[in-house]
């Protein structure tokens, strides 16, 4: 309720100049059915400058790599920003740094304000990883924002690019099946992310996140909603063989993977699945916090 708020009295007010800022979430990564080729390529590597700028180019890129390593406070769960950013935040349809970076500040419907970068990133600390989001100001951020700067070098500001964030891929007719996702996992997906969704580690370092459980995402990150899960799975996964999936396909073993446990939605009203489900899921794409399947409440929670 409070987040729809402003939003509603803005309208009612009829206030010419903020009604359409406020309605339109800037942030939402949709992009049009039609697939444009992506064009921009980020600078190379070799490119970084030797000078005081480019190392905070390296620290940046280090701590976006290798995020859960370096940032143990920050981090709650055991996933780096790349495991969803692939190849480094350069991957176009996989939400490159160089995509998102030229858009902020942007209005989120999420939060109900306009988000700085270094705020948007914060998101991503609180939700994708489970954990606590570094001050604005403190110099991992900054580290992370050169990063995300430097590699949208010559990017246009304010237009979205092509590439930017995950296409859109649109619900099948007839939804989802938890049946068929299950077997679209085991088939394809198990043999890296392990048949309980755990991942796999190597000397107690993962080297290969998790999908489920208390070291994945949590019940506020973006990658619950069926919706954008499937739109990542299709044209990311499985790794390597990006596009092999159909548009069921893909609904489907996001369907599967996001009925499965993982850590509490950081934003729990009051102790209340059902009130955190009504204030923060209801209108928030296809998910399933909050619903019953098979008889099973999903969204109690994992770990903590
Ligand atoms: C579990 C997967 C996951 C992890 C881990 C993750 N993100 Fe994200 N990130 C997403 C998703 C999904 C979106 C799009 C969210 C949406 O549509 O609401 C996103 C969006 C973003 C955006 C905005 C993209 C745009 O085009 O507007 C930035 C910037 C970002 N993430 C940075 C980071 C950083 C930095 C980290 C590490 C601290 C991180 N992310 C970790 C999944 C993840
Ligand atoms: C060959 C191994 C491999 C296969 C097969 C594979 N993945 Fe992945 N997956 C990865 C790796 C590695 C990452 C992290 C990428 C990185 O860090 O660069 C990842 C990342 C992900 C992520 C985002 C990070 C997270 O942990 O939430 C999701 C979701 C995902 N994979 C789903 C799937 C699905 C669904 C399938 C089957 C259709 C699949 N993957 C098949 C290796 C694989």
């Amino acid at each position: 309720m409070k987040t729809l708020m402003p939003a509603l009295l803005l309208l009612a007010m009829g206030s010419a100049q903020a009604a359409p800022i406020a309605m339109e979430d800037q942030s939402q990564l949709k992009v049009p059915g039609t697939q444009v080729t992506p064009q921009f390529v980020p600078p190379a590597e070799s490119a970084i400058p030797d000078n005081a700028f480019g190392k905070m180019i390296r620290e940046g890129h280090a701590l976006f790599v290798d995020t859960r390593r370096l940032m143990p406070d920050a981090v709650g769960n055991g996933m780096n920003c790349s495991n969803c950013h692939l190849d480094q935040g350069r991957m176009p349809h996989s939400a490159p740094l160089w995509g998102a970076y030229p858009m902020y500040p942007a209005y989120r419907k999420k939060n109900d304000k306009v988000n700085t970068f270094a705020e948007r990133i914060q998101g991503c600390f609180s939700f994708s990883m489970n954990g606590r989001p570094p001050a604005a100001d403190s110099p991992q951020m900054t580290a992370l924002s050169v990063y995300a700067y430097w590699l949208s070098t010559q990017a246009p500001t304010g237009v979205e690019i092509a590439g930017r964030g995950y296409p859109e891929v649109p619900k099948p007719k007839d939804g989802y099946d938890f049946k068929r996702g299950k077997q679209v996992y085991d088939e394809q997906c198990a043999i890296c992310h392990g048949g309980n969704g755990e991942g796999q580690k190597v000397a107690g370092e993962y080297v290969m996140p998790p999908l489920w459980g208390r070291d994945s995402y949590n019940w506020g990150a973006g990658m619950h909603r069926i919706n954008t899960a499937a739109s990542f799975i299709k044209y990311n996964m499985p790794l390597g063989k990006p596009g092999s999936l159909s548009d069921q396909q893909a609904w489907d073993v996001a369907a599967w993977i996001n009925r499965q446990e993982r850590p509490q939605d950081p934003r729990l009203v009051q102790g209340s699945i059902e009130k955190t489900r009504l204030k923060f899921h209801a209108n928030d794409g296809v998910n399933l916090y909050g619903q019953k399947v098979d008889g099973v409440l999903i969204g109690q929670g994992i770990g903590g």
